[in-house]
């Protein structure tokens, strides 16, 4: 077994620097602002609450999974500012298919585990100075879950992640903890199931300030937040989650892909 995987499962996250050029990442970021620069941010209803289940019963959220649609800060004053772009930027912007696609990825998660590797969901998370909310404590399974549990969230830090501009933060070793809860969809609703009613523990969470091209690796179990951005400083980032075709991929997902666009691997060809 490689020393990252031992990490991996001691852990439930690693921590790769320099895993993307100054190029790479730039590139994202000017795709990611071209795309919120062609959207009516305005016009927008949606507010993307990551605190609470507003958007549980709304369709942008819910049918956005093979799609590209902006979701917006919960900010009640002010103008209206993106929060991120989801959930298929992966498959459908040739910048973000590019840079998802990439061997190193397919050689890591099948080295972390993961047998036969499928891209689930992509996001931008834009992070703006000043106006980009915190992200509470949660789990990536609850939201992508498979029986057994198998998704991984590759997050790339497209600029440099602080301390102020609210960078990730882990609870090591979370990852053996269990599952805690359940982002379930029923219909045109979802809603939250609590599995176990344990608050997170307040002592132990390790922040992960790292500088722009590195890549954070999160095990599905593994509770993980971020803080506001109370910086002049944006903290743009992309995350890119991936599930083991080997698995059973729960029907009540809030994310389903249509038929016509079936999950793939890394490699193949659009
Ligand atoms: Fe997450």
């Amino acid at each position: 077994m490689s020393e990252r995987r031992r990490q991996f499962d001691r852990d439930g996250f690693l921590v790769l620097p320099g895993f993307a050029s100054p190029e790479a990442c730039a590139g994202l970021v000017a795709a990611a602002e071209r795309i919120v620069a062609e959207t009516d941010v305005d016009a927008l209803e949606t507010i993307f609450d990551a605190k609470g289940q507003g958007h549980g019963r709304d369709r942008w959220f819910l049918d956005s999974g093979p799609e590209v649609r902006a979701f917006l800060e919960d900010t009640p004053e002010g103008p209206k500012r993106v929060n991120k772009l989801g959930h298929a930027l992966h498959d459908r912007v040739p910048e973000f298919r590019a840079f998802s696609d990439d061997p190193r990825l397919d050689a890591l998660v099948r080295e972390l585990g993961v047998a036969a590797p499928r891209l689930l969901q992509s996001m931008l998370i834009f992070k703006y100075p000043r106006v980009g909310g915190e992200v509470p404590a949660h789990q990536d399974a609850s939201y992508l879950y498979t029986e057994p549990v198998s998704v991984i969230g590759l997050w790339f830090a497209l600029e440099e992640a602080t301390l102020e501009n609210g960078c990730l933060e882990a609870l090591p070793g979370s990852h053996r903890l269990g599952l805690r809860s359940r982002y379930r969809r029923d219909g045109d609703r979802a809603f939250t199931e609590r599995l176990d009613p344990r608050p997170w523990p307040r002592a132990g969470w390790r922040p992960l300030p790292v500088p722009a091209g590195t890549l954070v690796v999160l095990h599905g179990l593994l509770a993980h937040r971020s803080a506001a951005n109370r910086s002049p400083d944006p903290r743009r980032a992309y995350a890119l989650h991936v599930i083991d075709a080997e698995t059973e991929y729960a029907a009540d997902n809030w994310l389903q892909r249509p038929a016509d666009m079936p999950l793939r691997g890394f490699s193949t060809p659009a």
